[in-house]
């Protein structure tokens, strides 16, 4: 295998644990806003249901990219922790949040290395977005 495949290979496993990750976000958040109760509760339930489709989104782009790069989209979600009580949630939510962060910036160095442009620019964006879910996690955590 020359070093190009080895490359594209690893990008392609990247991003299905990525997906996997998407999938796990979404059922967590799903089930985190039917558990999220009290006025504080009320607001991180909005805040989640807004985070919800920016999740689908990033789940729907990976599989279609996945599937062009010839690969087998993941369908299943990565394990979660059924964490009920809100700090310990919160901190939870916030570090998945910054380790999707960090996978998303590498995989788009990866892709940018490979001259996939619309990838990298694509999972930048990404990066963005799960950047912005931590930043609106770590506001309501501070005022805990
Ligand atoms: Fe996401
Ligand atoms: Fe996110």
């Amino acid at each position: 295998m020359n070093e190009t495949m080895q490359a594209s290979e690893e990008l392609l496993k990247g991003l299905n644990d990525d997906l996997a990750a998407e999938w796990g976000t979404i059922m967590r958040y799903t089930f985190q806003s039917a558990k999220a109760l009290g006025l504080r509760g009320a607001e991180l339930r909005e805040i989640l249901e807004k985070e919800i489709p920016d999740e689908l989104g990033h789940a729907r782009y990976l599989t279609d990219v996945i599937s062009d790069m010839g690969g087998d989209p993941m369908m299943r979600a990565r394990d979660w922790e059924r964490v009920t009580e809100l700090k310990p949630m919160l901190e939870m939510d916030l570090k998945m949040e910054l380790g999707d962060v960090e996978n998303y910036t590498k995989h788009a160095k990866l892709a940018e290395e490979l001259g996939l442009t619309e990838l990298k620019v694509k999972l930048e964006e990404m990066a963005a977005d799960e950047s912005r879910h931590a930043r609106e996690l770590n506001r309501i955590l501070k005022g805990l």
